[in-house]
């Protein structure tokens, strides 16, 4: 809503692939300076490739979320470059099958890794000079498996809530700094996340729809958003389901083979 993206620098992680990758292209579009961030560099550059074929400025910068010094560097560079940072969008984000019968360890580890601490590294990465500067966007890509434990999804889910919660502190600390706080919940996307899924998703969106959504979230500063509406709307429902009914109906549900 009456944003000029042409003035703001963005930094983009999981820009290599999938919602990231379209968020870095409709954020072109607008004209933004965007850092993109993941770690497969091939992948990278072709989004990079997309960005300015779109209309922005962009420039690829390989990194892991997990490790906290890369995403210091990262920051550093993107700010080297364009002397600031206005939003971090932190989308990067992998997702598991964890049946709770078959739970394993190391794959959990590494959902809560990436999907958890990789986020707060990226907010450590930008915010004291966002504080600095008294004006900021943190933006995290959440979602809507993140209201409730949800079937098969364990570790994605607790990673998920982790990130909302996160948010919602960051947001209440930074209340009155200049900073805003965004927490976006997508229900289904397509995208590589989900290309092998058997099971039929619903309200499956495409992607571009997404990111368009999520722009215009950022734009109006929204605290959070979930979408669809239609999906948003059922897991709000079941928060509030005894715990009986939730049981009995999420294990006749899952969306995971
Ligand atoms: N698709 C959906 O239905 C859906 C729904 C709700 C929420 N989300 C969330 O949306 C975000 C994007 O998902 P997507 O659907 O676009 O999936 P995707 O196509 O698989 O993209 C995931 C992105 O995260 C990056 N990434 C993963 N691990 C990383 C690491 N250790 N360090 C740096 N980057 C890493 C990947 O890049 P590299 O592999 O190159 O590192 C890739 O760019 C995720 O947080 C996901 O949980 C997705």
């Amino acid at each position: 809503m009456g944003v000029d993206w042409s003035t703001k620098v963005v930094l983009l992680t999981g820009a290599s692939s999938g919602i990231g990758r379209a968020l870095a292209v409709e954020l072109g579009k607008r004209g933004a300076r965007i850092g993109l961030t993941a770690r497969r560099a091939d992948e990278l550059l072709k989004t990079e490739e997309e960005v300015v074929r779109a209309g922005g400025q962009a420039f690829a910068h390989p990194a892991d979320v997990r490790n906290p010094d890369d995403m210091t560097r990262v920051a550093e560079r993107v700010r080297e470059k364009w002397g600031k940072i206005d939003i971090l969008i932190a989308n990067a984000g992998m997702s598991t099958t964890t049946a709770g019968t078959h739970l394993k360890a190391a794959e959990a580890s590494d959902v809560i890794s990436i999907n958890v601490l990789g986020v707060v590294n990226c907010v450590a990465a930008v915010l004291p000079d966002m504080l600095a500067q008294k004006s900021g966007h943190l933006v995290a890509i959440s979602s809507l498996a993140a209201y409730r434990g949800l079937p098969k999804s364990g570790a994605y889910s607790a990673s998920k809530a982790a990130v909302s919660t996160l948010f919602e502190s960051l947001r209440v600390d930074l209340r009155k700094s200049g900073i805003d706080v965004t927490v976006i919940h997508p229900g289904f996307i397509r995208t590589p996340m989900t290309a092998n899924r058997k099971k039929k998703l619903p309200f499956l969106l495409e992607v571009d729809d997404a990111a368009c959504r999520i722009i215009r979230a950022i734009e109006r500063r929204a605290r959070t958003y979930a979408f669809p509406w239609q999906l948003a709307g059922l897991v709000r429902l079941l928060k509030h389901f005894p715990n009986a009914i939730y049981d009995r109906l999420a294990s006749n549900s899952s969306f995971r083979d």
